[in-house]
C-alpha cells in the first residue's frame, strides 16, 4: 500500500525514481508522483493519477534534470485518486511524500486553515508539509522543523523530506510504517521495500521506529527523534535481483504459481529430519517455546493468510492435541480475548507488515502470549516484533494475489503441527515420519496439478457467461474453498463464495441454478461421500459442476459436468494439492476476462493501515 523511494547520488534521480517505482507497483496504487530538486536551484512536482507509466511519459515528454528526488505510488486514503491528492505535497520549499496515517489530521487541518494555510488537497500528508513550513518559516531549522511537526502528528509514517535549500541531504523518518536505506558509493537510496533498490545495492539498512535518517550522497546518518545518533548494522539483502522479475511468463501471478513446488521445498528443507521423526527451525527462537507447557494456540491473520492459518489450526490439533482457535486479525482486539497462560500466538503473514495482524500480535504479546511469527518477508515489522520467527522461505511474492506464500504457510503451519507434537510427546515417531515422508512428495504431487494447465484453461473459457460461482468444501477442503473464492473475485471482479459444503442446505443452495457454477473440492479423503451428495444437490437445481476429484474417481466423473484431478495423497496433504487448479482457474479466467492480474482493481500486497 503505497509506495516510497529516494535517491541522492549522482545520476540523474528520475532515472533511478521511476524504474524503483514500478518495482513498488505490485503494492497497489492509484496515482504517482515525483519531486526532483532540480540543477536550476528549485523543487519541480510532477504527479500523475492513474498507472506509473502515465508519470513516465511525462517524464519524457518534458524531462526534470536534478540528482535528488523522493517518489510515490498513492493509494488513496484520504481524498480519491487524483493529481491533486497524489504525492509528493510540496509546501513552500520543502516537498513530502508520506504511507499511513495521520490520525489527528481532522484537527491539523481546523489549525492549519484557521492560521491561514491554503490546503490544496483532500490529503493527510500536505498538513505535514504545512507542519513543517510553518516551523521554518518561524525560524527553525530544517531538521528541528521536521522534529517539531512529526512531533504533532499521530499515527502511523513512514516520511521523506526534501528541501530546496538543502541540495545535499535528504530526510526520512518511520513509525510502523516500513523504510529502508539502501547504501551505494557516492549515492544512498530509500525504499518502502527491496524490490525498489535491489538492482542498485544489496547493502540495506532496515529503519526502526523513531528513526530519523538523513541520506546524503556520502553516507547516511541515523538519530533518534531527539538528535542523538543510532548504530544501525546494515545487512546484505541475498535475493537475486532475477527473482523479482517475470521470466518471461505472462504476469508474476503466473510465475509464482509455477514456482510453488520450488517454494514448498525451500520451506521445508532443512527442517525436517525424516531418519529421525523430527522437525527443527534453527536460528528462529523457538526453542525457547516448551511445547509440553502450552495450552492453547491462537492463530491470527488476514485474508489468504487466515485461510492458510485455518489449515494450520486443524494440523495443529490433530497433530500435537493443543486445542486451537483461529482469529481474523482485524477482529481479535475487539473480542477481549482471553489469554489464559499457557498460550501461544501464531500470527501468518506473508508481508510481515499488515497492519491488524501487526497490531493484533502486539495485543496477545501484551496480554501474555509467547508470540511466533509465520512470515515471508525477513526483518519485516511483524517479524521484528514476534518472540520467534519461522520464515515461509517462499521468496518475492510480488502478484497482488497471493498463492506460493499460502502454499509455503500451509507447509510451515504442518511442520509446527509436528514440532509441537513431536516436543509434548503426542506424536509417536513412527506417526511423525510418516508425515514427514509425505510432505516432501508433494513437491512432485503439485508438479503434476500443474501440468494440467491447458485443461484449466479450457475449462476458464467453458464457464464463459457464468453468473456467479460456489466453492464449496469440507474439513481441509473447506479453507481452500474460501481460498478459491477470494483468489477468483480478486483478480476477475467476479462473484464468488466459499463455503463449507455442510452450509449449502442452509442458506446458499439457493443460488443455485443454470448460471451459476459450482465448483466441489471432492478428492477421496473422509469427507467424500457427503460431497457426493453436494454435487449430486447442485445438479439437481441446474447448477454447473466443476468437481476437483482424485484422480481416476468414475463416480465424481459420471456426475460432475467437468472435473479436474489430482494425484492420490493422505488427508492431510490434500490443500497443498487442491488448492493449485483453483489458482490456475482464477488466473485463467481473469486473464481472459482481460483485468490487471497482478494489481487488480482497489487492492494493495501489503495492507499498512487498519
Ligand atoms: C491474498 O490473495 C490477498 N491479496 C490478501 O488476502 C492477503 O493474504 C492479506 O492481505 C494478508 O496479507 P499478509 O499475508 O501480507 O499479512
Amino acid at each position: 500500500m503505497c509506495g516510497i523511494v529516494g535517491y541522492i547520488g549522482e545520476q540523474q534521480a528520475s532515472d533511478i525514481l521511476i524504474p524503483s517505482l514500478k518495482k513498488l507497483e505490485y503494492r497497489g496504487y492509484d496515482s504517482a508522483g515525483v519531486a526532483i530538486l532540480g540543477d536550476d536551484g528549485f523543487l519541480h512536482l510532477r504527479r500523475r493519477a492513474g498507472k506509473l507509466i502515465n508519470l513516465d511519459t511525462s517524464l519524457h515528454e518534458e524531462p526534470i534534470k536534478g540528482i535528488l528526488g523522493i517518489g510515490h505510488t498513492r493509494w488513496a486514503t484520504h481524498g480519491p485518486p487524483s493529481e491533486r491528492n497524489a504525492h509528493p505535497h510540496q509546501v513552500g520549499g520543502i516537498a513530502v511524500v508520506h504511507n499511513g496515517i495521520i490520525e489527528n489530521h481532522a484537527e491539523l487541518r481546523n489549525e492549519l486553515k484557521a492560521l491561514g494555510a491554503d490546503i490544496q488537497s483532500d490529503t493527510d500528508t500536505e498538513l505535514v508539509a504545512h507542519l513543517i513550513d510553518r516551523e521554518i518559516r518561524q525560524g527553525a531549522a530544517f531538521h528541528e522543523a521536521i522534529r517539531k511537526a512529526v512531533a504533532r502528528i499521530e499515527g502511523v509514517y513512514a516520511l521523506a523530506v526534501t528541501s530546496k535549500d538543502h541540495a545535499d541531504e535528504l530526510v526520512a523518518i518511520r513509525k510502523s510504517s516500513p523504510l529502508i536505506v539502501g547504501l551505494g558509493d557516492g549515492e544512498n537510496f530509500l525504499a518502502s521495500d527491496v524490490p525498489a533498490i535491489i538492482k542498485y545495492t544489496n547493502k540495506v539498512i532496515y529503519l526502526e521506529d523513531g528513526d530519523f535518517a538523513v541520506l546524503r550522497r556520502e553516507g547516511v546518518t541515523i538519530y533518534d527523534m531527539k538528535g542523538d545518533e543510532q548504530k544501525r548494522m546494515p545487512k546484505t539483502i541475498q535475493w537475486n535481483p532475477v527473482a523479482a522479475e517475470k521470466e518471461g511468463h505472462k504476469h508474476f501471478m503466473h510465475k509464482e504459481i509455477f514456482e510453488q513446488p520450488r517454494s514448498l521445498i525451500s520451506a521445508v528443507e532443512g527442517r525436517i529430519n525424516v531418519e529421525e521423526a523430527n522437525v527443527q527451525f534453527p536460528d528462529s527462537g523457538l526453542e525457547m517455546i516448551d511445547a509440553r507447557e502450552v495450552q492453547r494456540v491462537m492463530l491470527i491473520a488476514c485474508g489468504t493468510a487466515w485461510h492458510a492459518a485455518s489449515i494450520g489450526r486443524l494440523y495443529i490439533e490433530a497433530l500435537s492435541g493443543i486445542p486451537c482457535e483461529v482469529d481474523l486479525a482485524s477482529e481479535f482486539r475487539y473480542r477481549d480475548p482471553i489469554v489464559p497462560p499457557g498460550s501461544v500466538c501464531i500470527v501468518v503473514s506473508q508481508s510481515g507488515e499488515t497492519a491488524d495482524t501487526l497490531a493484533a500480535l502486539r495485543e496477545a504479546k501484551r496480554l501474555g502470549a509467547k508470540s511466533i511469527a509465520v512470515c515471508n518477508v525477513p526483518e519485516s515489522s511483524i517479524a521484528r516484533t514476534a518472540d520467534a520467527v519461522c520464515y515461509t522461505n517462499a521468496g518475492p511474492e510480488i502478484g497482488v494475489a497471493s498463492t506460493k506464500a499460502f502454499v509455503t504457510q500451509v507447509a510451515v503451519l504442518f511442520l509446527l503441527g509436528v514440532w509441537f507434537g513431536r516436543r509434548n510427546g503426542r506424536l509417536t515417531a513412527d506417526e511423525a515420519r510418516e508425515h514427514l515422508e509425505e510432505i516432501t512428495r508433494m513437491p512432485f504431487r503439485i508438479q503434476e496439478v500443474l501440468a494440467v494447465e491447458d485443461h484449466i484453461r479450457e475449462i476458464a473459457r467453458w464457464s464463459k457467461g457464468t453468473r456467479g460461482f460456489l466453492f464449496i468444501g469440507r474439513h481441509l477442503n473447506h479453507m481452500i474453498a474460501m481460498e478459491g473464492a477470494l483468489k477468483l473475485k480478486e483478480i476477475s471482479y467476479l462473484h464468488a463464495e466459499g463455503y463449507a459444503a455442510g452450509e449449502m442446505k442452509h442458506g446458499p443452495i439457493a443460488l443455485i441454478d443454470e448460471e451459476m457454477m459450482v465448483i466441489a473440492i471432492a478428492p477421496r479423503m473422509p469427507t467424500y461421500d457427503k460431497m457426493l451428495s453436494n454435487i449430486e444437490e447442485a445438479k439437481a437445481r441446474g447448477g454447473k459442476v466443476l468437481a476437483i476429484c482424485t484422480r481416476g474417481d468414475t463416480t465424481v466423473a459420471t456426475r460432475a459436468d467437468q472435473l479436474i484431478e489430482i494425484p492420490p495423497c493422505p488427508p492431510m496433504m490434500v490443500p497443498l494439492l487442491t488448492v493449485i487448479p483453483l489458482q490456475l482457474l482464477a488466473y485463467h479466467i481473469a486473464d481472459l476476462q482481460g483485468t490487471d492480474v497482478d494489481q487488480p482493481r482497489n487492492l494493495a500486497k501489503s495492507v499498512t493501515v487498519e
